[in-house]
């Protein structure tokens, strides 16, 4: 199979270019596509002649997207959109990656695939505007939702925890809840998904809910750090953008994608640490 990877440099993006390595794979970093310039969208497209688009490119800064909407939507809606017009146009599908954060967390149960998306914030309306742009472009589409990311190469929770470990105690939120995906395990899953033909939305994230608090608990414990680990509310890290309470996710759709426990995805990333 030829496959585009877009965003490739990012955490998905490495996950998925390691994961699919017995394919004909296009790894484009930011550097290489740009996803906001349809031109070289449809470029790259045309050049490669790929069998299917994943797309893995975002921005991802939630609290400052508050006060930089235009970039928000640009990457996040615009980009998916140009790559929904170019994909459409060869007839091929096209992944499209987005959040839990498409959820208010009113809910208070896990959400699925069918559950009505209401964001709260201008990151999480941009992923979802970038959702409907795809849904509406290109039929070929598999629609993935999922949470509180991280890999080993990357910017986020666990990472920074780690980095914060140097000054205890550490504080974690443990009022918010979702469910914590390790990258890799995406991908496997991703992988697995592009060969069914069976489009749609999907849910796919680390099994179970847990706060970002637990998270780190487990961490530091697998990799036997002694630091003190305090929980806190919310409200002790006053931030920009509203994010849900509870938006752990689950899938009433094809078991096969269905990932480990998130406890896993924390041994896994321990592992990987070294
Ligand atoms: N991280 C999370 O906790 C989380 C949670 C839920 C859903 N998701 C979704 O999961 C997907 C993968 O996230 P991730 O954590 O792997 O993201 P990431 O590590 O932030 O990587 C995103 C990549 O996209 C690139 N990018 C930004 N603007 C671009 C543009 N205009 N054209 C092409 N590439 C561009 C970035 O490059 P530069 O850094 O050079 O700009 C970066 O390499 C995204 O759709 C994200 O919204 C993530």
């Amino acid at each position: 199979m030829k496959i585009l990877i877009t965003g490739a440099a990012g955490q998905l993006g490495r996950a998925l270019t390691a994961e699919l390595a017995a394919h004909e794979v296009e790894a484009a970093s930011h550097q290489r596509l740009d996803i906001t310039r349809l031109d070289d969208v449809r470029e790259a497209v045309a050049g490669f002649a790929p069998d299917v688009v994943i797309n893995a490119a975002a921005y991802n800064y939630v609290d400052r997207a508050e006060h930089e909407a235009i970039e928000a939507y640009r990457v996040n809606a615009l980009g998916p959109r140009n790559l929904a017009l170019a994909t459409a146009a060869v007839e091929i599908p096209l992944v499209h990656v987005s959040t839990d954060y498409v959820f208010d967390g009113g809910a208070g149960r896990p959400y699925h695939e069918f559950d009505q998306p209401h964001p709260l914030s201008i990151y999480a309306a941009s992923k979802f505007s970038g959702e409907l742009a795809v849904k509406e472009l290109n039929q070929r589409h598999y629609i993935v939702r999922t949470a509180w990311l991280f890999h080993v190469h990357g910017r986020n929770f666990l990472s920074l925890m780690l980095s914060l470990n140097r000054q205890p105690p550490v504080k974690a939120v443990d009022d918010q809840f979702s469910s914590p995906t390790y990258a890799p395990h995406l991908a496997r899953a991703i992988a697995k998904l592009i060969k069914t033909q069976a489009y749609g939305v999907y849910h796919i994230a680390g099994q179970g809910g847990t706060s970002r608090f637990e998270m780190t608990r487990l961490l530091f414990s697998i990799l036997g750090l002694q630091t003190e680990v305090v929980a806190v509310p919310h409200t002790e890290f006053p931030a920009p953008a509203k994010r849900p309470r509870y938006s752990v996710l689950t899938t009433i759709q094809d078991p096969q994608i269905l990932l480990p426990p998130w406890q896993e995805g924390i041994h896994a990333f321990a592992r990987a640490l070294g």
